[in-house]
């Protein structure tokens, strides 16, 4: 086995030169620092409690206290557990974290914060790829590492910065960045300056929230709202120093691009958050926040629809000022995005070209930010993202606006982005926005954010067929009909409950599942089968029906469900043949139909009416309904962590 192994791709490389070292990856971290006048702890702890939904997989808190000593303490628990840990400590300035790797162990050895010296105490969302050779390089300077995270090297690295030159804090890190090669936000804190924090963004996400007297950074504005609502977002490469009664942030060249004590000349505008803040923290009676996520979804697509429809017309400004002139130029649609958010921009493709004719392709963002896509002159890019931090997704962006100015205006490219965040990266890249208004989503497995997402495509197909004639006032106000309807509807699927949870308590008992649709079935049932997996932990797949027989049949016995999505549509009859493909060989099938389906019940052909002529649009919406309830409930049978599922987090901020 060789002893270097070198990894080449587009953009970096990383090198490995100890296969014996465990490679720490850290992702979607959460990050709350303080600095005040009063006693921070509570506030630090209080800010990670609402970072939980993040996921996480130890928790820590360091504290300077009045002696001007370090305290830190972790935890492989919840933040609760930290809460009792702390009893006593008390100070004004301290930085904590909650850790999610996806490599490595996680010990509390390395979950966050690293101290070096018992001075210097440092949080990092993010990945320094350069790791294995600075850690090298700290080690011939006689460094002794605690960890085996990429993050220690970080602080390792500025200690040796300031012990050599005697430098300060602040010289230390602007000395250390140009060493770092990844993704990371950061912040760092020295016990023998306890008035000050250094916090860093380079790909991965920052804000300064601002109060009187005190002043706060981290990963998510939201953790921080019940103490502050107005804040600033980092950009990329910006270092902000924060004192309890300033921050100023420079950018890379060390310019002032915000001051508090001078918010007039600032280049930075302060954000006062419009966001909802009541529900984060509540249940709302619910057991899971994904129970009361789904129950949402008639309130978060009638607040979606709002605003966007007049006298049964779309307002095609709702996508922005340009957006009518934007839209009927295009010839192509391009969607990037990933996971759930995948999944609407599918059915999206079914709609614009069955509906008006236009061309759309759709590609996961990972796989298109490590391609060269070949693209034509006149595309729309369309990212859609709940949290609109995506790593991938914001990368795939990146790429297209530095192929968009290297062509001088001449490729006539647009971005749009959807999201649900309105103060967010891919928000600030997009030349036309529209947000969907499903409120704060807790629950790692996206549910109100999808149906909202599907709200926003098809009025996009709607905006895109007016724009560009494709579309007649009748039909486009037959659709916008349709759509008022929708949360109605939904709430009618919702009340089919007790059936789905009959049926779950079948499927909980299996090892897996299979998820068949035709058409933007097919997406669907893609999207039923990710929310198994994600929260009950079955193996799910989803196949297109059609596709049974070149490979998916041998899958189908006894012991597998086959769960079926059957609306009465022009594709009922195929889909109809490919259930008699299943039963011939022994499958058991559960189908969600609609009441005109008329699907035959027998001994292995199970059938929930989930609703009764549903049109083309209506039809993805209604028969998600199900298929959420379907994987809560198994998840709850088998008691798993639904909100948190093992080894996954809510915003997936690095790669
Ligand atoms: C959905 O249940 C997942 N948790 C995940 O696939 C998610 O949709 C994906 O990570 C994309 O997130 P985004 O919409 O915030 O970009």
């Amino acid at each position: 086995m060789p002893k270097e192994l070198l990894l080449k791709n587009k953009s970096f490389y990383v090198i490995l030169t100890n296969l014996t070292v465990i490679l720490t990856v850290i992702f979607m971290c959460g990050i709350v620092g303080a600095v005040s006048e009063r006693n921070i702890t509570p506030i630090l702890l209080a800010g990670l409690t609402r970072l939980e939904y993040r996921g996480y997989d130890s928790a820590g808190v360091a504290v300077i206290n009045k002696e001007q000593n370090l305290e830190c303490v972790k935890t492989l628990n919840k933040v609760k557990d930290l809460n009792e840990k702390v009893t006593g400590i008390e100070g004004n300035l301290g930085i904590a974290h909650t850790r999610w790797a996806t490599h490595g162990l996680p010990v509390e050895s390395n979950a966050h914060p690293h101290i070096v010296n018992n001075r210097l105490a440092l949080v990092h969302n993010g990945i320094v790829e350069n790791y294995s050779e600075l850690k090298q390089f700290c080690i011939n300077q006689g460094a002794i590492f605690s960890s085996d995270t990429d993050t220690e090297v970080i602080v390792q690295l500025i200690n040796i910065t300031m012990q050599k030159d005697n430098l300060t804090l602040y010289d230390a890190v602007r000395q250390t960045l140009p060493k770092l090669k990844g993704a990371y936000g950061m912040a760092v804190i020295d016990a023998e300056n306890p008035d000050e924090m250094i916090a860093v963004r380079q790909g991965s996400p920052l804000t300064i929230s601002l109060g009187f007297g005190e002043n706060f950074i981290s990963s998510d504005p939201m953790a921080l709202l019940f103490i502050s609502q107005q804040y600033v977002v980092l950009e990329e490469n910006d270092l902000a120093i924060l004192r309890k009664d300033s921050v100023v942030i420079e950018n890379s060249k060390g310019k002032v691009v915000f001051d508090s004590n001078d918010t007039q000349k600032s280049k930075y505008k302060i954000i006062t958050s419009t966001q909802d803040d009541a529900g984060v923290t509540s249940k709302g009676g619910y057991r899971h926040f994904m129970h009361k996520e789904i129950h949402e979804q008639p309130k978060a697509i009638a607040e979606t629809l709002e605003g966007c429809i007049s006298d049964n017309r779309l307002l095609v400004e709702c996508f922005g000022q340009e957006a009518a002139f934007i839209f009927s130029k295009i010839k192509r649609v391009q969607i990037i995005a990933c996971g759930t958010s995948y999944h609407s921009g599918m059915v999206f493709r079914y709609w614009c070209e069955d509906i008006i004719g236009i061309p759309v392709d759709v590609e996961v963002a990972s796989e298109f930010r490590y391609r060269n896509p070949a693209i034509e002159k006149d595309v729309l890019f369309v990212a859609i993202s709940q949290s609109g931090e995506t790593a991938d997704t914001a990368e795939a962006l990146k790429i297209v606006e530095k192929l968009k100015k290297q062509a001088e205006g001449k490729n006539h490219w647009s971005i749009l982005t959807i999201s649900n965040k309105a103060e967010s990266t891919l928000v600030r890249y997009a030349d036309l926005v529209f947000l969907t208004r499903a409120g704060f989503e807790v629950g790692v497995a996206s549910t109100k954010a999808f149906t909202t997402q599907l709200v926003a495509l098809s009025l996009l197909m709607i905006a895109l067929g007016k724009s560009q004639k494709r579309l007649s006032e009748t039909v486009e106000k037959r659709m916008i009909q349709g759509l008022r309807k929708v949360p109605k509807l939904v709430q009618s699927a919702l009340d089919q409950e007790e059936q789905i949870i009959e049926l779950s308590n079948i499927i909980a008992n299996s090892q897996s599942a299979l998820f068949l649709g035709r058409g933007t079935m097919y997406p669907i049932a893609l999207e039923g089968a990710l929310k198994l997996k994600e929260i009950s932990y079955i193996h799910a797949e989803a196949f297109p029906a059609g596709e049974l027989k070149h490979g998916p049949l041998a899958l189908v016995d006894e012991e597998t469900p086959v769960i079926v999505i059957a609306p009465n549509n022009d594709l009922l009859i195929k889909l109809k043949s490919n259930l008699e493909e299943v039963s011939s060989r022994g499958g058991k099938i559960y189908a969600f139909e609609d009441k005109n389906s008329k699907l035959t019940r027998t001994k292995s052909v199970n059938v929930i009416s989930v609703a009764e002529n549903v049109g083309r649009i209506s039809c993805p919406l209604l028969f998600t309904i199900p298929l959420q309830l379907l994987s809560y409930h198994v998840a709850r049978i088998k008691g798993t962590d639904i909100d948190q599922p093992r080894n996954l987090a809510k915003s997936v901020t690095v790669e």
